[in-house]
């Protein structure tokens, strides 16, 4: 299965493998796991052989009327041995099974960083945090006792019912036939409420993506008055999850009377039984009373295994769910015998180059271009045209479906990602920021880098000085990807980082589309600074901004349908000139306007002269 395979909400039930798959990770700590098993065997089997010690003293008492002392003390060792076998046993287990879950949850979490990210387009990353912590709640929920409950409740069940043969085999025979009556009204209750433990998990990750999205989007939310929408949303899966988890969990409401009904059932079947046994001297008085007792006591771990049965299906279903994320495989691999790329020194090729996100929709169509080391190459476009796309398949965040993508003349497919990736800084239109210090952040471009060489960059980015304002300095922590700074700070301290990262080739994705124009002027000056010496790529909405690069590509509909620079591309009279001109009235018309209204405002015109010229003019 590669990772374009998941599509949640699709699961029905509990996994086939997925309890093979759960032990696999007990048996991480084997020995362990089997020494507790020993324990719990040794104390279940001393525990269980109390009641015939206090048959014996029934018969004593009944018949001769000795001493019991010595078998009351033999009582007293054995609780003991008991006690101190079953608590190291559960003690021992409960190591195994918080190891296992450990493992499970960083094999989990450093496989979803090994995917690509056609695995996180198709999933709401809320849903997929649901998996790490909902999920992995429900094997938290099975092995904090429930797992070794039933162990040993397995164990007792099984001596109870020897030691009842051992008794007087018809005696065990009729004490049992309850067993049989009880797995019928089990297996029918549990038949109602499976489906229903796996629309809980499904309906629970459905609302951490809601939850997840609202919270992040809360300004989203808030601008567009959409709280309401929101809840009634969230209300809406929330209603679904509850009404999941009340049918879930009918199986564990009927149990426990229905346990109590079998024991007393059962203890009625073998007392009338019994005492027919008794008056045909079939079986003294002490032997009787051993056997009532095992009736009550194979009832408890029956009880015990019913009650958990519903631990046992949450967590199957939740290993069942994270598996189908490790069972993902990221799509973008290195080749066997990928070697490293070498220092870039920019010279990028696209050669017939077709890509596609989804299957059959073509979104990038024989693109080809060259740029030569330490060129600026700008990207302009409508939206929706591909210019992010390109930065997408050279950075190799997708594989392409055919054509090559050459730098330095080596096909980028046959190195390793790591190695390209390292090269390249990228500067989204988004800064991202970290909830941690501002050093830290920065240092996020570059294992090992220094607090100097942070400092000198943040210089070098013009961020310095508004860094040494913040309360703690260098030191500050951002919450909230640094909600407190602008969006002009935040995008020169993604600058510095980029220049930290001594990258050889750079991407500027609409890095200044979100600023004033005054705030742009700061980045594009430390932009400058980061694009000397390597090749670099900018898309810019702006056409302003890319001006003066080397080379300019008109991207159209997936395809780049002119290139050359600002002079040839006007020249040409073709999609560039149209763009280019669209914008340039657009910004003429807005600064005569202001012109003309300030004139108004002076000769008390109200105005008139300035409505007129902005209707002629865009006319
Ligand atoms: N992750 C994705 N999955 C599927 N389609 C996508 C994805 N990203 C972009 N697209 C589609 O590819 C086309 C080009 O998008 P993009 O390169 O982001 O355009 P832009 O020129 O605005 O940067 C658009 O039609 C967009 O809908
Ligand atoms: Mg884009």
């Amino acid at each position: 299965m590669t990772d374009t395979a998941q599509s949640p909400g699709t699961e029905k039930k509990v996994k086939r493998g997925a309890f093979g798959r759960l032990m696999k990770y007990i048996f991480l700590m084997k020995g362990k796991f089997f020494a507790s098993l020993f324990l719990m065997f040794i104390g279940t089997l001393t525990f269980l052989f109390i009641p015939t010690l206090l048959g014996d003293i029934i018969n004593n008492l009944a018949t001769s009327g000795k001493s019991v002392a010595g078998t009351a003390y033999l009582m007293v060792g054995l609780s003991l041995v008991t006690l101190i076998c079953l608590y190291t046993a559960f003690r021992w287990m409960t190591d195994v099974t918080q190891n296992a879950l450990f493992q499970l949850r960083q094999e989990l979490f450093e496989h979803m960083q090994t995917l690509s990210l056609r695995f996180f387009d198709k999933q709401p990353i809320g849903e997929l945090m649901s998996r790490l912590t909902n999920d992995m709640d429900t094997i938290n929920n099975l092995f904090q006792s429930p797992f070794s409950l039933t162990l040993q409740s397995s164990f007792m069940l099984v001596i109870t019912i020897i030691a009842l043969f051992l008794i007087n085999p018809m005696l065990a025979g009729v004490a049992i036939v309850v067993i049989p009556m009880l797995a019928v009204f089990v297996a029918v209750l549990s038949h109602v409420s499976s489906p229903s433990f796996t629309m809980l998990q499904v309906k629970l990750g459905d609302l951490n993506g809601v939850i997840e999205e609202t919270l992040e989007g809360q300004r989203t939310v808030i601008a567009n008055r959409h709280q309401k929408i929101s809840s009634t949303l969230e209300a809406g899966i929330s209603h679904d999850a509850s009404h999941a988890g009340s049918k879930a969990h009918i199986l564990s409401l009927f149990i426990s009377p229905l346990c109590l009904m079998s024991a007393f059932i059962s203890i009625a079947i073998v007392a009338v039984f019994g005492v027919k046994l008794l008056n045909d001297g079939l079986i003294t008085i002490g032997a009787l009373s051993t056997a009532i007792s095992y009736c009550l006591l194979f009832i408890l771990p029956l009880t015990f295994i019913f009650f958990n049965y519903n631990f046992w299906i949450s967590a199957l279903v939740g290993v069942g769910r994270m598996f189908e994320v490790l069972d993902s495989s990221p799509d973008v691999k290195d080749r066997p015998g990928a070697t490293a790329l070498p220092r870039i020194k920019g010279d990028i090729v696209f050669k017939e180059v077709n890509f596609s996100y989804l299957p059959g929709r073509r979104v990038m169509r024989d693109a080809n271009f060259v740029a030569t080391p330490g060129m600026k190459v700008g990207l302009c476009g409508p939206t929706g045209a591909g210019k992010s796309t390109i930065v997408n398949i050279l950075t190799r965040y997708y594989d392409i479906d055919s054509g090559e993508i050459l730098v330095d003349g080596i096909n980028i497919a046959d190195v390793t990602q790591d190695s390209l990736r390292r090269q390249i800084g990228v500067v989204q239109q988004e800064p991202l920021l970290f909830t941690d210090t501002v050093m830290n952040n920065l240092k996020y471009a570059r294992d090992g880098a220094t607090d100097a060489e942070c400092i000198e960059a943040a210089k070098k980015a013009d961020c310095d000085t508004f860094i040494q304002r913040l309360p703690q300095g260098y030191h500050t922590v951002l919450m909230d990807g640094g909600a407190s700074l602008s969006q002009g700070q935040r995008q020169l301290l993604t600058i510095a980082r980029a220049m930290l990262a001594q990258p050889r080739m750079l991407i500027l994705d609409e890095a200044t589309s979100n600023v004033d124009t005054r705030t742009e002027k700061v980045i594009q000056g430390a932009l400058r600074k980061l694009q000397e010496g390597v090749t670099s790529f900018s898309i810019a909405h702006r056409l302003s901004t890319i001006r003066d690069c080397d080379k300019i590509l008109v991207v159209d509909d997936g395809a780049i349908v002119e290139q050359g620079n600002h002079n040839e591309l006007m020249a040409k009279r073709g999609l560039y000139y149209d763009l280019y001109m669209a914008q340039y009235k657009g910004r003429i018309t807005e600064v005569m306007t202001d012109i003309i209204a300030a004139n108004d405002r002076l000769s008390n015109t109200g105005g008139k002269n300035a409505h007129n010229f902005k209707k002629i003019y865009r006319d």
